[in-house]
């Protein structure tokens, strides 16, 4: 009976209507592979029957002779799958972190970055055990091995530490495999943000990274060119481990928003790059871009140089929404829109694209529609940027602070959390805008510069409420630690009074208060109460963003008692209230 219901079950959710959404590709010799990020399923480009896994699946690897693929399956307690690919079946599981994203593969070691446990899984494939776990910054999504084996290279998507900082940026962190421990961090421009992928050349000596360069210093009254986003590629120099440079994207009157995947030619004589904001791709002469790197003349930073890749690069339009994966020959480039849930191949020469393959049919729904729109940077004026620019694509945070124009002039805010923004009226750190409704429509048009139908506004509403907070990495089976369970004690006693304004449930009474965090630039010391839920995903703390860890919010910014009490509690009890709000 069970076995019937078990087999019933894999074939309704291998039902072709499921939109796949694209994330990566695989090839090998014979075949290509498509991950669908939802639908628990691996596609093959050749329209065969599809592989069925036990979930959705954020990367693929094939392996050197094609007879295995490696499926990333992220949870919070995440799975390698090993499929061999003759058969379709699954025949090995291997453990990973909360939330594989990414998959390198090198001999028998299988590294596995994990984006909320904020580290790499070393796994040794022989004995299918944890040789180690090297320690990211901060929701780490790809990762690049050196020529040799002996560096490898993570991208963290988003700073961490104070947002009213002079420098503020994520970086890339480097790790020795042999010694499998950190060999230090590359530093990016000021305001680099949301690092989406990283890509080596064959020969190993030179990595690129997609990435933001966020002009968040600037009050956000206008997007001419890029005043407030710039989409950009950084160039490292694998062999000495430093950055060799970083250059824009767009062109002076036309953004390039989002940048995603990246790949470098077999011959590395091409790079090529998906704008996922307004679905085109970018192909780059990488030994002129080098040169030109090397060349240039010092009074000018190439990332304040919108004309850099003027001669150096092909822009070309994609027929599909949202390219977030790619494969590249020496000719073509075969690419995985995500919410068009198509496959296109385009000539890398000539620009000439056909649709190789429809993953589904189904017409999308409001809140599928509402993540399309909520990404889509062509929506923007000159297609600067998207609500995913400074949210995310999931909707969550840049890490960053930007000068809105909603409360006055002269500052700034950290960007919020649009997990439960419709549930928790008013929007915005002072409350300004009265529900998150006004604060979507308000954002098309002040921040994206543009008028769009209702129906797209609605949209993003429903996409925004479909949002579901995800486990904490802090949980231990899903369950409170011992100390979080002391810590919940301590919030919830009427001593330190947090239950007040934060009780349960929602974690905020809708209200505003003073809690003496006004800094000299805020025009009022009275904030809207925010929700504590998933708040360990949302970091630096407080409205401008001063506290780096939740530690700081009540060692140095509640010395007077005002924000709850909190002078009262030793070192172990801070400790354990801080697990507990990391754990909600
Ligand atoms: C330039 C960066 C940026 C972009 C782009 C952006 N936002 Fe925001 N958003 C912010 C910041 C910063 C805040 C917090 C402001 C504050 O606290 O006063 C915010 C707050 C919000 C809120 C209120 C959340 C709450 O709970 O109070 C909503 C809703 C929102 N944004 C929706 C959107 C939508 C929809 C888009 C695209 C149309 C968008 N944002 C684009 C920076 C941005
Ligand atoms: C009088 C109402 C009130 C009490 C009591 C209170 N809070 Fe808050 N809390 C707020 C307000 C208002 C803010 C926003 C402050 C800001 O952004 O500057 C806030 C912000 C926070 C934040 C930062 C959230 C973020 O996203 O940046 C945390 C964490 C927090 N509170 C936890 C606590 C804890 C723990 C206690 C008990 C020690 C507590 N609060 C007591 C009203 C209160």
């Amino acid at each position: 009976m069970r076995l019937i219901y078990l087999t019933l079950l894999t074939a309704a959710s291998l039902n072709a209507q499921a939109y796949c959404s694209p994330s990566a590709i695989a090839t090998s010799l014979s075949a290509t592979y498509i991950a669908c990020a939802t639908s628990p399923r691996i596609e093959r480009l050749d329209r065969s029957q599809p592989i069925p896994t036990a979930g959705p699946v954020s990367h693929i690897l094939a392996s050197a002779d094609g007879r295995l693929l490696y499926a990333a399956l992220p949870a919070p307690l995440s799975r390698v799958a090993v499929i061999d690919t003759g058969t379709g079946k699954t025949i090995r599981t291997l453990p990973a972190g909360h939330t594989a994203v990414f998959l390198v593969l090198r001999e028998n070691r299988l590294y596995v970055v994990n984006q909320f446990s904020n580290d790499v899984s070393v796994l040794d494939l022989q004995s299918g055990k944890e040789a180690a776990r090297l320690k990211a910054i901060r929701e780490p999504l790809g990762a690049a091995l050196s020529h040799d084996g002996r560096t490898l290279l993570v991208i963290n998507s988003v700073p961490a530490g104070r947002a009213d900082a002079e420098y503020i940026a994520a970086s890339v962190s480097v790790f020795d495999t042999q010694q499998l421990r950190p060999a230090g961090v590359i530093e990016l421009p000021n305001g680099s943000s949301e690092l989406r992928a990283i890509a080596v050349t064959p020969d190993g000596a030179y990595a690129a990274v997609t990435h933001l360069v966020a002009r968040y210093y600037l009050p956000t009254t206008q997007l001419d060119r890029g005043w407030m986003e710039t989409n950009a590629l950084s160039i490292i120099d694998v062999r000495n481990r430093t950055l060799a440079g970083t250059v824009l994207l767009d062109a002076p009157d036309r953004g390039a928003a989002n940048p995603w995947a990246v790949q470098f030619s077999p011959d590395a004589r091409l790079l090529a790059v998906t704008h996922a904001g307004t679905h085109e791709l970018s192909v780059i002469d990488f030994a002129g871009l080098l040169s030109k790197l090397q060349f240039q003349r010092t009074d000018r930073k190439p990332w304040d140089d919108m004309s850099f890749l003027a001669g150096l690069r092909l822009r070309w339009p994609l027929q599909g929404n949202g390219p977030r994966a790619m494969t590249l020959t020496s000719t073509a480039a075969v690419i995985g829109n995500y919410f068009s849930d198509t496959m296109e191949q385009v000539e890398l020469l000539t620009g000439k694209s056909t649709v190789a393959r429809r993953l589904s049919t189904a017409p999308p729904t409001v809140i599928r529609n509402g993540e399309r729109i909520f990404n889509d940077g062509s929506l923007c004026f000159q297609g600067w940027q998207s609500c995913a620019s400074c949210h995310t694509p999931d909707a969550r945070v840049d890490g960053l602070n930007w000068d809105l124009m909603n409360d006055g002039l002269g500052n700034p805010k950290n960007v919020k959390s649009l997990l439960l923004a419709h549930r928790t009226p008013p929007a915005m750190s002072h409350g300004v805008r009265g529900s998150a409704e006004l604060a979507v429509r308000a954002g098309i048009r002040y921040i994206l510069f543009t008028e769009r139908p209702e129906a797209e506004a609605m949209a993003i509403d429903e996409f925004l409420k479909a949002l579901r907070p995800i486990p904490s990495p802090l949980l231990v089976n899903g369950s409170l630690s011992p100390s979080a369970r002391r810590g919940k004690a301590l919030f919830f006693d009427s001593k330190t009074a947090c239950a007040t304004c934060h009780p349960a449930g929602l974690y905020t009474d809708l209200k505003t208060y003073d809690v003496g965090t006004r800094s000299s630039t805020d025009p009022s010391g009275e904030f809207d109460t925010p929700t504590l839920v998933e708040i360990w995903r949302t970091g630096p703390y407080l409205h401008n963003g001063s506290a780096a860890t939740m530690l700081d919010v009540f060692t140095l910014f509640n010395k007077q008692d005002k924000h709850g009490k909190t002078s009262h509690l030793t070192e172990a009890q801070l400790h354990d209230l801080v697990e507990f709000l990391m754990s909600l």
